[in-house]
């Protein structure tokens, strides 16, 4: 028996053969498309090559593409489990020409590979081409030998494919396997082809158009291939079975269910198990693709998916989890075809355990409340919508959980009595919010918020991603379109654009629309609590609403932003380590060329402490471990050791972000709540240093610090003032702090020595130009100007003058730089008759000054005319030689 792993491999392999790149399957979240919820067909990956927006280094690609159809256009959730071939999570093989082949050589390739390779019988085959595709009747004929009664015309949209309402298209032509007359069901075409005879295995699609608008198609610049092959549909044919869920895969799966809930695989719970297998695929492939359960979009859908899962596995009887057990199994069949689904082995398993522990908490209670409901109601009754809606909105049963649960007894769901029991819910939340103060200047986006929903965050993933316009709000009003040079809020259904929140800035960039309008944007917000708002001015052309546009983050920007966000982290658990458990933390700002972290601390740290942080958070940059990113709920998030984040709101569940070394078996060097971005590995952040720690409030710390190229540069700029002080010096920078010491020291060793030689000269001592004493009515009376002389030091200079004269006048005056100070100091005995601030005030005024103060002994006084120094000790010895 060829497995499913061999005949994906048999495909790639015979692809490759013939010319063709084999090209992983990109991830179920499409980064390429406005609104296609999941990836869903193996082109979506090669949309843009197909359109010649794109362009790569192959013109024929294979693939086996991991695709979704759940939530969306595409829904098949409601049928998995009661059909042999619905799935929510199935794989597409796939082979694509891009310009370079077209229907002749698609069709001799398709036909080989299945009759030759695949070996399958030719007269059990028969195809169906668009009605008015004569090209591809006759190379049917030709190349496979098909009898005309086995090429079946489809005149309806059937055989015409198209991604979506826009995007590439063309008629196609598919390949119908005949599992035969035993089991009910016509060809193609026929009235009763709906039933299991007749099984298309291979759609091969004859890209020719791409669906602009509604009503404009326009020609693909060259016609190519996409063709998409259902691996468990063919792998079910190989293995001789009608049955996609009896294929080897998909029996592990199911037999691994079996025995995880202690029931037979084929028993009473069948249904159950095909349910729990097709499930267990979608859920761990998204978790793998970085969705993780939530209450809107994508997550939702996810939710949704796990939950009905989770209540089959109930049904079983079980009473402990059972998905996360199954993730083993599934990573044994698929996980070499997807290395990624090993990769996040843990994370699956984790999320779908934490899932399913919640969501038994109220199940049991909201199944009783859904019998209670319906024990009355006869076969084929509706349930009241506002009990279901009870059901979501308490006890988190989705609607098709419901809808699933009331199936076996053909009940169904008044939907519409859902919806309106869900839109009074809304209104009644805005009118709560419209009263609050808070609410009244953000009223706007409350209703953006309501009329377009929540944005759908991809940028934990990707930096980059299509989108559609939903919203745009010029001068706080609602409008359709913005022009060149204006200056706007800009929403989409979907972005990579982080909005600023728990510290962390609001991302930079481009959105562009094909029609050539672009917004730069500037800042990007969070409102009405999950709306990113871009902030911004369009640059050229004009936007608007219902545009799909291409939104690209700064990446350099956004590079800076994770490793500064990352070292906050870091710095957190490392000062907490150094400091003490008081440490918590008090505000944050992550910047790309800063952060900055305040906590509680009662004093400076030392030196030192610094040190030891800074040395820790760099020892953790070099252990450059993984970062991990869980969800959890908050009881779990502080068991596990997560610190809160100051200020943050957090609902059912929250992000759990944990880096560095191992702290304990289970637990890392930093776990964490919080919503940011975050760096790959440690070593991403290159290097951390401190540049300040200040004092903010009373027991708040301040500390500011840099990484990567930010660092670098600091510590550059450092090195730079020290190299040019070495060369000052003319030493090695290694000598710097002994020099510059020593140079301190010679300093104030030549100013003492200065001062004691001006000393010297002003009182007599040294050369001839000692202090000159004249007797003047009486009195002895010395009197000098001292240029450059510090005036701090005039008072003790006339001090000593006073003690060397025993009796008499003293007259001092320093002279700098268009200024004079004056120091008039009288012995103690001569006091009655002399006020020496009485002579100051006189030689003041002879300076170009006014007033001067002190005692009677000793005062000073200043002024703006230093020239004029020898004339104010002349006027101060004229006052002396006035008669008392
Ligand atoms: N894109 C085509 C399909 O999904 C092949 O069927």
């Amino acid at each position: 028996m060829q497995t499913v792993n061999d005949i994906r491999k048999a495909f790639l392999d015979f692809f490759a053969r013939h010319g063709h790149r084999v090209v992983a399957s990109s991830p179920l979240v499409p980064r390429n498309d406005p609104t296609l919820l999941f990836t869903n067909a193996g082109m979506v990956q090669f949309k843009n090559v197909f359109t010649g927006i794109e362009r790569r280094d192959y013109a024929r690609a294979a693939t086996a593409q991991k695709c979704v159809r759940a939530g969306g256009k595409h829904n098949d959730l409601e049928n998995v489990g009661y059909t042999a071939r619905h799935h929510t999570f199935f794989e597409m093989l796939g082979n694509f020409s891009f310009g370079d082949y077209f229907k002749d050589l698609a069709i001799e390739l398709a036909w080989t590979l299945v009759t030759k390779e695949f070996g399958l019988p030719a007269d059990r085959l028969l195809v169906t081409v668009y009605a008015e595709d004569d090209v591809a009747h006759a190379l049917w004929k030709k190349i496979a030998g098909l009898p005309d009664d086995r090429i079946v015309r489809i005149a309806s949209s059937d055989n015409f494919w198209s991604m979506g309402e826009t995007g590439p298209c063309g008629p196609c032509s598919e390949i119908f396997y005949d599992h035969g007359p035993h089991i009910p069901g016509g060809p193609p075409g026929s009235a009763d082809a709906d039933g299991d005879r007749f099984i298309e295995i291979w759609n091969l699609v004859f890209m020719q158009y791409e669906q602009v608008t509604a009503d404009k198609r326009i020609d693909l610049p060259k016609p190519s291939i996409d063709t998409g092959m259902g691996l468990e549909r063919v792998a079910a044919v190989m293995q001789g079975t009608h049955d996609n869920y009896r294929i080897d895969l998909l029996q592990a799966l199911i037999h691994a269910a079996a025995e995880a809930t202690g029931t037979e695989p084929e028993g009473p719970h069948a249904v159950s198990h095909r349910v729990i297998a097709d499930h267990l695929r979608a859920s761990s492939f998204l978790i793998a693709d970085g969705v993780l359960p939530s209450n809107e979009g994508r997550g939702y859908v996810l939710r949704r998916i796990m939950r009905r899962a989770m209540r089959h596995a109930h049904l079983t009887g079980c009473e402990e989890p059972v998905m996360w057990k199954l993730v083993p199994a599934l990573t044994a069949k698929m996980g070499q075809a997807y290395p990624e689904l090993v990769r996040a082995e843990a994370l699956i398993s984790e999320t779908l355990k934490l899932e399913e522990t919640r969501f038994r908490r109220t199940l049991d209670r909201g199944l009783k409340l859904l019998e209670e409901a319906t024990a009355e109601l006869p076969a084929g009754g509706v349930l009241a919508g506002e009990t279901a809606f009870k059901l979501y909105d308490t006890y988190g049963f989705p609607l098709d959980l419901t809808e699933d649960a009331l199936k076996a007894r053909r009940m169904t769901v008044d939907a519409e009595g859902f919806k309106a029991a869900m839109a009074r819910q809304r209104a009644d939340a805005r009118r709560a919010w419209a009263g609050s103060g808070e609410a009244a200047t953000e009223a706007l986006w409350y209703q953006v918020r309501d009329e377009v929903g929540a944005t759908e965050f991809l940028g934990y993933e990707t930096e980059e991603a299509e989108a559609k316009i939903v919203a745009i709000v010029r001068d706080g009003a609602s409008v359709q379109r913005a022009e060149a040079g204006e200056t706007v809020a800009v929403v989409c259904n979907q972005t990579p654009f982080y909005g600023e929140s728990g510290g962390q800035m609001g991302d930079c960039g481009v959105i562009a629309a094909p029609g050539g309008g672009r917004l730069l944007v500037s800042d990007t917000h969070k409102k009405a609590g999950d709306v990113h708002v871009h902030m911004g001015i369009v640059d050229s052309g004009n936007l608007g609403v219902g545009d799909d546009v291409a939104l690209r983050v700064d990446h350099d920007r956004r590079a800076a932003l994770r490793a500064h966000h990352s070292a906050t982290h870091l710095l957190h658990a490392a000062l907490r380590t150094r400091l003490g458990e008081h440490v918590t933390q008090k505000g944050s700002l992550v910047a790309p060329d800063r952060l900055r972290f305040d906590v509680s601390h009662p004093k400076p740290m030392s030196p030192d402490e610094i040190a030891a942080v800074e040395a820790d958070v760099n020892a953790e940059i070099r252990g450059n471990n993984d970062v991990a990113t869980h969800l959890m709920d908050p009881e779990a998030a502080v068991l596990a050791g997560a610190m809160a984040l100051f200020g943050e709101k957090y609902g059912d569940e929250v992000r759990v972000v944990s880096m560095g070394s191992p702290r304990t078996a289970d637990q890392a060097y930093s776990v964490e709540l919080c919503g940011g971005t975050h760096v790959r590995r440690t070593g991403d952040i290159g290097m951390f240093k401190i540049i300040g720690e200040t004092a903010l409030a009373a027991g708040v710390r301040r500390i500011e610090a840099v990484t990567g190229a930010a660092a670098l540069a600091f510590v550059a700029e450092e090195e730079r003032c020290l190299k040019s002080t070495a060369q000052i010096l003319n030493t090695a920078i290694t000598d710097v702090p002994d020099r510059v010491a020593a140079l301190i020291e010679e300093r104030r060793r030549l100013e003492r020595e200065l001062s004691e030689a001006r000393r010297a000269l002003a009182t007599g001592g040294g050369s001839g130009t000692g202090a000159e004493i004249r007797q003047v009515n009486g009195i002895r009376f010395s009197s000098r100007v001292l240029p450059g002389l510090p005036a701090k030091e005039l008072k003790s200079l006339a001090d000593d003058l006073k003690k060397q004269l025993g009796s008499g006048v003293v007259a001092l005056i320093a002279t700098a730089e268009g200024k004079a100070s004056l120091v008039v100091g009288v012995t103690e005995d001569l006091t009655p008759k002399v006020n020496a601030v009485a002579l100051v005030r006189i030689g003041a005024a002879a300076l170009g000054g006014a007033g001067g103060g002190g005692r009677p002994d000793m005062a000073q006084a200043g002024g703006p005319e230093p020239e004029k120094a020898s004339a104010a000790l002349e006027a101060i010895e004229q006052a002396l030689a006035q008669p008392a």
